[in-house]
């Protein structure tokens, strides 16, 4: 019997030597690496218990359609050795130029497995009738982890070297098993839009929604959804015992967007569920042309037994490279407003003239044709925004419709649809620059593309130096509709050059970039600050479509503002919009559950949306507006639950005050708010924008109260936040 053990253990010995265990700081992250028959598997546990189990990790390559091209096309799969393992340390803090907390920690254990495929090829002949001997062929790839407190990341690393130098992605395999059928908070896979709601339901019940999601084509300007089990990132999940696990990416940089696709399985008669990973194709089908040295973006899973460290969460900012720009000093967090709400709702219209069936941009006088009398960016309306702004503290004023080609540029597919340049006759350009900044405001350029990119990327520098003469320092860029080059997809490998191009662009002259359409963020605002803004989920103009539901709000910042701030465009205080609209709709929240926004969606850049006359209705609520920061030295996530409630306090950057946003659900929420953050033994002049008792999203919205008292650390404040509501409160150090 002894002996059997014995020799177990001895036959067991090689295969163990294989693994390696890497903690993270605290210990409580856990990451096991093995190579099992030659296969890559990874699995993560959190205080001991299993988080991702035993999953497998690799790529599979597309076959070179030019065999003159030089591809490498075998599989990185599988027939792996493991040559090489480190381990090393990485402690620093280092400071943001714009963000939640004044600096950040990146604290983590580093394991990096280094791994050879060896292959042998059978003799041959060439073509010239030569026999070839059989030949050794040997490939290296690194797979480097990084371990958290709270999560980790890996990614693949292609060295550059004879046997791998250019290849082409057909799909990569990195997979996620679960340990269950977790609830979850996901958007349908999709390779063109980001802007559903989202749905939450179990993993076994994602299929389910196929047909409801298929019939769900109005609104979408360009969709591709592709399988019944596929998934967006970044997607939340909760186990039934109480871990938040949430999986998405860091640092997408020259590669696709990847999406996950659930395999459901069956291990020992129970039912099993697999994300793998499924990247975005470009118009060829291909999903990664790459040239060695390279690597992937790297894959994070973010875990934690307390929702509110899935929201202070850096994992992802740290994952991505510092700075890239040297002098930050011109890129700052603003306050701004719109001519935008207007058109949305429909009440005005972004073109100028409904003379024409379409248009050429190059074949029209523009002096000379009929106006709508609907066109919004007109001088008038514009210098009225521009005094808004001025007397309430707001940094920039945003105009669309600008600029001529608005009248057929939607879903068309043409390629030539604006020149970003040419003012339509009501909009003097120069006068209103001048005027703003005679009120130290600046105009904030918006070019819709239509994502007609080639178009974009010919007049990029014609239409950034008009900005750079005029004095604009931010641009909104906009991607609605089908990508011209034709077949491409939003998301693809080559898209995202082309957004991290305009960013690179952008930062040379030293513009900020807010990008709509554009792919979810990853994280990369660390290396590239001036990117201060994307939307890449449903924002808050879809209230003017559909209605956003309540827990819409609750769940954004788990999901889709894990890699970045979110344009999300709140304060529509006039939440029925048929009281200055032909427009139905209500927004889907109380007028104060929009004031909460400022503060529970973390942005740099935060739109007051609604219009200067639907504030000149509620001037006392829309002084939080005006009081609020967008730029914060501290943030402390007080009480979180996905999809139900969040309630975070923020420290406005540079000084000793604070802002305090809840929002709930549809079933409400009460917040017994501890003031535990404040100093010790100082006053703080305290206002409280709550939700009247009778108030209720739908249907008395608008039912708010304000109370004004003197608090101290320690005080309690028993809010009580209605059904799709919330609270926000501003705390000023006396
Ligand atoms: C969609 C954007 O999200 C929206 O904000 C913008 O007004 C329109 N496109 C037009 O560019
Ligand atoms: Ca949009």
């Amino acid at each position: 019997m002894r002996h059997r053990n014995l020799l177990l253990a001895l036959l067991l010995f090689p295969l163990m030597a294989l693994a390696a265990e890497v903690k993270s700081p605290n210990g409580n992250v856990a990451l096991n690496f093995m190579v099992e028959e030659g296969r890559p598997v990874y699995s993560v546990t959190y205080k001991g218990k299993d988080v991702i189990r035993p999953s497998h990790l690799g790529l599979v390559l597309a076959k070179d359609k030019h065999a003159s091209m030089g591809m490498d096309e075998r599989d990185l799969l599988d027939d792996f050795s493991l040559d090489k393992e480190e381990t090393s340390t990485f402690d620093e803090t280092w400071e943001p130029v714009w963000g939640e907390t004044k600096y950040i920690r990146n604290h983590y254990n580093e394991y990096v497995a280094t791994l050879s495929q060896h292959w042998l090829t059978a003799p041959s002949k060439s073509n010239n009738g030569v026999r070839r001997q059989p030949r050794q062929h040997r490939r290296t790839i690194l797979i480097r982890f990084r371990v958290y407190d709270d999560g980790i990341g890996f990614r693949y690393e292609f060295p550059q070297q004879p046997e791998l130098n250019y290849f082409l992605i057909k799909e990569e395999r990195s997979e996620f098993a679960l340990t269950g059928d977790h609830k979850a908070w996901w958007l349908p896979g999709d390779y063109d839009t980001q802007e559903y709601e989202t749905r939450t339901s179990r993993l076994s019940e994602i299929s389910n929604f196929w047909d409801e999601i298929i019939a769900e084509g109005k609104g979408h300007a360009s969709r591709t959804p592709f399988s019944k089990t596929g998934v967006q990132t970044s997607l939340q999940m909760k186990t039934d015992d109480g871990l938040y696990i949430n999986i998405h990416e860091a640092a997408c940089a020259d590669y696709a967007t990847m999406h996950l696709n659930l395999e459901i399985g069956n291990k020992k008669g129970e039912p099993s569920y697999t994300f793998v990973s499924w990247l975005t194709p470009d118009a060829t089908g291909l999903k990664g042309c790459m040239q060695t040295p390279c690597e992937t973006p790297w894959r994070t899973v973010m875990v934690s037994d307390d929702a509110r460290d899935m929201l202070s969460n850096n994992l992802i900012l740290n994952l991505n490279e510092p700075c890239q720009i040297e002098d930050t000093s011109w890129i700052h967090p603003t306050k701004y407003c719109g001519v935008w709400w207007e058109m949305i709702v429909g009440k005005s219209s972004w073109n100028y003239t409904d003379e024409f069936p379409s248009i050429k941009l190059d074949a029209i006088d523009w002096n000379a044709v009929k106006p709508n009398g609907r066109h919004g960016a007109n001088n008038e309306k514009v210098k009225r925004y521009i005094d808004f702004a001025a007397a309430n503290g707001l940094q920039q004023v945003l105009v669309e419709g600008w600029n001529v080609g608005w009248e057929d540029w939607a879903n068309k597919w043409k390629r030539d649809v604006f020149d970003f340049v040419t003012p339509y006759p009501d909009f003097d350009i120069k006068m209103l620059n001048d005027y703003a900044h005679s009120k130290g405001i600046k105009l904030l350029m918006h070019h819709e593309t239509s994502s007609s990119t080639q178009n974009y990327e010919r007049h990029l520098n014609d239409a950034f130096d008009l900005m750079k003469k005029y004095g604009y320092d931010a641009v909104k860029t906009g991607y609605v509709g089908d990508i011209i080059p034709r077949g491409d997809h939003h998301y693809s490998q080559s898209m995202n050059n082309h957004y991290l191009y305009v960013v690179k662009e952008a930062a040379k002259r030293h513009i900020m970039v807010n990008a709509h359409e554009a792919t979810r963020p990853t994280g990369l605002c660390r290396t590239w600050p001036n990117m201060v803004g994307n939307e890449s989920a449903r924002g808050g103009e879809n209230e003017a479509f559909y209605t956003n539901h309540p827990d819409h709000t609750c769940i954004l910042p788990f999901t889709r503002l894990q890699g970045g701030p979110m344009d999300y465009t709140p304060g529509v205080l006039e939440t029925d919009l048929s009281t200055w609209s032909d427009n139905p709709h209500q927004v889907g929240s109380t007028l104060v559950g929009q004031l909460a926004l400022y503060v529970t969606m973390y942005s740099p850049l935060q739109m007051a949306a609604d219009l200067p006359e639907n504030y000149a209705k509620y001037m006392d609520a829309f002084q939080f507006i005006r009081d609020v920061a967008c730029d914060w030295d501290d943030s402390k996530y007080l009480e979180a639950e996905p999809g139900d409630y969040i309630t975070v306090a923020r420290k406005a950057k540079g000084t000793d005050n604070w802002f305090v946003g809840g929002k709930c659900d549809e079933n409400g929420h009460q917040s017994n708010l501890k003031l535990d953050f404040l100093d010790e033994g100082v006053p703080y002049a305290c206002t409280i924008y709550a939700d009247a008792k009778n108030a209720h999203w739908q249907g008395n919205a608008k039912a708010y109260t304000i109370t004004k008292k003197t608090v101290k650390k320690g005080d309690v404040l028993k809010l009580r936040e209605a059904p799709g509501g919330g609270f926000a409160i501003s705390l000023i150090k006396r």
